[in-house]
């Protein structure tokens, strides 16, 4: 039997992303709807958004949010690359009212990082993984043993003193008009930042520019093996409905 759908949603500072997941195979189905986040992104404005689109795509059961912040027990605690006013946001309990049904909030880098782990390139790795989703900013997800260490944040830790996100995201590579190998050595110097400091045993790139893995992938070095991501731009969303699905599994023993 096919698992029913689950809303998914991906708060980007850029844009908002939803779409209805098979949380069992991995994969959206149908269409990934695409909205520019309100230019006064402030929750109120979002939450609307997400209430909009969720009438856009019928579904029943819990839903998941992703979204790029420190997020613990349903509130949003930075505000990195969104509207100020998100810190303190119980965005859980506001997308809870509105929908009536229950939201798993979590980090838009955690969730990707959920989706690699259990379907995508990082299934069935022990040791210390870092999953890195290469975007507007740079997000970083943990993961010892399988296990999540959540809201780690290092696109902020400095890196030769500038924030690694404004260093070697993908938005820096178009925004300074850099070639791929110039872009790959900033990458490389983030990475090799983070391997001195937590000696992860793999690194998994994501992030939509892994679309461009050919011109860039080759170059990335690490004393760290690394591995191209299987999700894309999606995983946000994927990780994010499995995220619901198991919040929403009563846990055994
Ligand atoms: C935010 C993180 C987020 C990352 C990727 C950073 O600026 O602080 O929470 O995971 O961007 O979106």
């Amino acid at each position: 039997m096919a698992a029913a759908p689950i809303l998914a949603f991906d708060v980007g500072g850029s844009f908002v992303k939803a779409g209805r997941v098979d949380a069992t195979a991995g994969r959206v189905l149908g269409e990934v709807v695409k909205r520019p986040t309100p230019a006064d992104a402030a929750p109120v404005a979002v939450i609307d958004l997400l209430a909009a689109i969720a009438r856009e795509l019928p579904s029943d059961g819990p839903v998941g949010l992703a979204f790029p912040a420190v997020a613990k027990r349903g509130v949003a605690w930075t505000a990195a690359n969104v509207d100020r006013r998100w810190i303190g946001t119980n965005a859980q309990a506001l997308l809870e009212e509105r929908l009536r049904r229950p939201v798993a909030f979590l980090n838009d880098a955690d969730a990707a990082g959920v989706a690699e782990m259990t379907l995508g390139a990082g299934r069935g790795r022990d040791g210390t993984v870092m999953v890195l989703t290469l975007g507007t900013g740079i997000g970083t997800a943990i993961f010892v043993d399988g296990r999540l260490v959540p809201n780690t944040e290092l696109g902020h830790l400095e890196v030769r003193g500038q924030e690694a996100e404004h260093r070697a995201s993908a938005k820096v590579r178009v925004d300074q008009g850099l070639g791929w190998p110039a872009w790959a050595a900033a990458v490389n110097e983030v990475l090799a930042a983070y391997h001195a400091l937590l000696w992860p045993d793999v690194f998994i790139i994501g992030g939509g520019v892994t679309e461009n893995w050919a011109h860039f992938g080759p170059l990335l070095e690490s004393r760290a093996e690394i591995v191209r991501a299987e999700f894309g731009n999606d995983a946000g969303l994927i990780g994010a409905a499995m995220a619901a699905v198991a919040a929403s599994t009563p846990k055994r023993g």
